[in-house]
């Protein structure tokens, strides 16, 4: 694009947005705190699928307080299928930090806002200029299909190295109304120019784009195939006793961590690792009883293949009351619906049974 352009595209883009722009819960107000959560939620989900999550996270902690005060597993609940849970611990920590250390009051720059837990570059820049109005760009994927086709740039938007670059273009169009401009992008980017078909016929800044007048926009953007997924055989271990099973936290650092579980054994489905496995880690003799349902679960980096498998107490007169473990609980099904449990688990829930046949 030619310098002379480059005004002419944030005022054309900014007039399609001005009666373009859909009418989204967190458009309708403009504190920091409401614009934080819902960028947190949209960075990998959905408009569509946040909308819901948002009011309800907003009904429920409608300010930085209610959510520094609240229990974990509260937050979770809130959170429940959304997935990429570290979102939700990073945000209790930020809250826990604003309340604790900053008064209560929010960063009021992008620069102090990348110093809160689980803010990033897109997240800051999405806040400070929505929030702030304060001139820095807002890179998503969106943002960065956008600006790739109309500068028809080869370079690959999966390398973080080319984020900056990305940033640049960006700002060499940044008007005054930042926050808009920001977001007019990322619309642009989710309603016309999409990832496969996009509308070009109808898009406010063709006579801007290098990819549409060169007759290729669905070339752009270049993403360089990742790292394949590691795929997993998952025991999925259920410890039933009258009418309850046992579920555990899965344990810190790891995937899906301080959520609640089923006890698993990673890619080893003998009984023997099994009853290892309840040995050391709950201190349970037990003896499999069965097979139960199958399902598959796609995380960003693994694929898991659960497999179900039952299993009682050995001896039948092991009483509950022996436990005394803040990180193990034995819950009946209605119990279960109150705890947080991601999405991979839930799968397993209806082809679970509490009871033997018999009990
Ligand atoms: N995706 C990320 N942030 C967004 C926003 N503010 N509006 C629409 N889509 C978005």
């Amino acid at each position: 694009m030619s310098g002379e352009n480059k005004q002419g595209f944030a005022e054309a883009l900014l007039e399609w947005y001005d009666q373009n722009a859909r009418d989204l819960p967190w458009r309708r107000v403009h504190t920091p705190y409401a614009i934080w959560i819902s960028e947190i939620m949209l960075q990998q989900t959905q408009v569509v699928t946040v909308i819901d999550y948002y009011k309800r996270f907003m009904a429920r902690f409608p300010d930085v307080y209610r959510l520094s005060e609240a229990a974990e597993d509260e937050v979770f609940k809130c959170w429940e299928g959304l997935g990429y849970y570290s979102r939700a611990r990073h945000m209790m920590q930020a809250a826990h930090v604003i309340v604790s250390e900053l008064g209560g009051v929010f960063p009021e720059d992008r620069d102090a806002l990348l110093k809160l837990p689980g803010i990033g570059p897109y997240t800051a820049g999405a806040i400070a200029s929505i929030a702030y109005n304060e001139p820095v760009p807002a890179v998503d994927g969106n943002v960065l299909r956008v600006m790739a086709r109309v500068y028809a740039d080869g370079r690959d938007i999966g390398n973080p190295k080319n984020r900056n670059f990305f940033e640049t273009l960006v700002m060499a169009h940044m008007p005054d109304r930042s926050g808009d401009f920001n977001q007019a992008l990322m619309e642009l980017g989710a309603c016309v120019c999409t990832p496969k078909q996009p509308d070009c016929e109808n898009c406010p800044v063709k006579m801007f784009c290098d990819g549409y007048k060169n007759g290729n926009p669905t070339d752009y953007p270049i993403k360089l195939p990742k790292a394949a997924k590691s795929i997993h055989d998952v025991s999925v271990l259920v410890l039933r006793h009258m009418g309850k099973i046992a579920v555990v936290r899965r344990p810190e650092g790891g995937l899906m961590s301080g959520l609640w579980g089923f006890p698993v054994v990673m890619d080893e489905d003998s009984e023997t690792a099994h009853l290892n496995y309840f040995e050391s880690h709950l201190g349970y003799t037990v003896t499999r009883t069965g097979l139960g349902s199958k399902a598959k679960h796609i995380f960003t980096h693994r694929v898991w293949n659960m497999q179900v498998y039952y299993y009682d107490f050995k001896d039948p007169e092991q009483g509950l009351e022996t436990v005394d473990d803040p990180e193990l609980r034995w819950v009946s099904k209605k119990d279960m619906e109150a705890l947080a449990f991601p999405t991979a688990f839930k799968k397993l829930f209806k082809g679970i049974d509490f009871f033997r046949k018999g009990d």
